[in-house]
């Protein structure tokens, strides 16, 4: 499978699939969360929380480089944005958190490729232009588990094909169409 594409019109939206993706995690997941500030990586994992049946609220652990959350599984809140080099990363020891006990949920994981499983889903953000409520997110599988879990998500969610976005240059297409 490629990736599967999705419009999200707005934070609800976004928060609502990390929650089919909390509800159907398992023990070690990895979900890698790709995208530029403000699209909503937090946002997803806000909801990736509340579906794990987590009573906390989760909030961008910045400044903070993990933050543990307790659901059904426990959830590991991970953010490289201000990793700069491999061996900072390196040196978090992660594979504790990566084949332990729960599920990791990694923010600005573009920077720390080298050190993360090889299978694990990868969720690309991207902002769409001229809207501040919408975004394209692909979710990309690599390894069996997750092209699994991408086809458990499109039963739950019920994700038709009036949810797919083959890409960015037709949601402009259809925008153009719109403001005329
Ligand atoms: N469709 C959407 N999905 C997610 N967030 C959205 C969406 N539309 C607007 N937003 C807003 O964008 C911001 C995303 O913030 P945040 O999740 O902290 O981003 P990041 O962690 O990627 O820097 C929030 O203020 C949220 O309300
Ligand atoms: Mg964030």
């Amino acid at each position: 499978m490629k990736a599967l594409k999705l419009n999200s019109r707005s934070p609800e939206w976004t928060q609502l699939l990390g929650g089919y993706l909390g509800q159907l995690a398992q023990k070690n997941d990895v979900f890698l969360l790709v995208g530029e500030l403000g699209t909503g990586k937090t946002c997803l994992v806000q909801g990736i929380a509340r579906g794990l049946g987590v009573k906390e609220y989760a909030f961008s652990p910045s400044f903070v480089l993990l933050r543990e959350y307790h659901g059904r599984l426990p959830l590991y809140h991970i953010d490289f944005y201000r990793l700069d080099y491999i061996k900072e990363i390196a040196d978090l020891g992660l594979e504790e958190y990566f084949y332990g006990d729960g599920v990791c949920a990694i923010e600005w994981a573009e920077k720390g490729l080298q050190l993360i499983p090889e299978d694990h889903l990868l969720v690309t953000i991207h902002y769409v232009p001229a809207s501040h409520t919408e975004r394209l997110i692909s979710l990309k599988p690599q390894g069996k588990r997750y092209h699994e879990l991408i086809e458990q998500l499109i039963r739950r969610a019920n994700y038709g094909p009036e949810y797919e976005t083959p890409n960015l240059a037709e949601i402009q297409k259809s925008k153009a169409k719109n403001q005329r």
